[in-house]
């Protein structure tokens, strides 16, 4: 839902489907216990997390992932997977998980955080503090989707 809804605003039909090929949950953040979820009555308000892992961005379905462990010490953090149920929407959610996974990251000695984000994403991460490094276009799922990797001293 979170993005079939709250990407309308940022993308256009084709995009949006365009961008199911790489965007979604890497089950992976569940194995490593770096994915946060936010429940608010009961229900699922939001999801987002970060990972020790090469890979910057992407869901199960995507291709060239990489569970190459990173270098706290050289090597900035990823964070990863973030939706919010659009019932819940600007309502914090985001930042409370952003946030989440930066104090987890600098616990494990990360001194950078980076991710690549979606139009939708960018408007957070910057009010976050996160400042743009490079545009991307992403075209495997058929449509070009503009994405902007993003990165933040924790
Ligand atoms: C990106 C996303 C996770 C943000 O979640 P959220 O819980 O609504 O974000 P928050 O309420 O914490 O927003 C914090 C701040 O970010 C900015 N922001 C968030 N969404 C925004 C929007 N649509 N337009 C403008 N600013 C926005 C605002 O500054 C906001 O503070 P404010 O509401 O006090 O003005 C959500 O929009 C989403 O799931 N999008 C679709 C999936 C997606 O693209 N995820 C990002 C992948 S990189």
């Amino acid at each position: 839902m979170a993005i079939a809804d709250l990407q309308k605003p940022f993308l256009d039909e084709s995009q949006i489907a365009a961008s199911r090929a790489f965007m979604g949950l890497d089950s992976q953040l569940i194995i490593d216990r770096t994915y946060f979820a936010v429940e608010q009555d009961g229900t699922l308000a939001g999801c987002g997390g970060w990972s020790r892992r090469a890979t910057m961005y992407g869901g199960d379905r995507s291709t060239g992932r990489s569970a190459a462990l990173l270098d706290p010490s050289r090597d900035p953090a990823r964070v990863r997977a973030m939706y919010t149920h659009p019932a819940f929407a600007r309502r914090g959610v985001g930042r409370l998980v952003l946030r989440l996974c930066e104090e987890a990251a600098r616990a494990e000695g990360f001194r950078r955080a980076e991710l690549v984000a979606s139009r939708s994403g960018e408007p957070l991460y910057r009010a976050c503090g996160y400042q743009a490094i490079e545009a991307i276009h992403d075209d495997r799922g058929g449509a070009s989707v503009p994405l902007l990797r993003m990165t933040k001293t924790l």
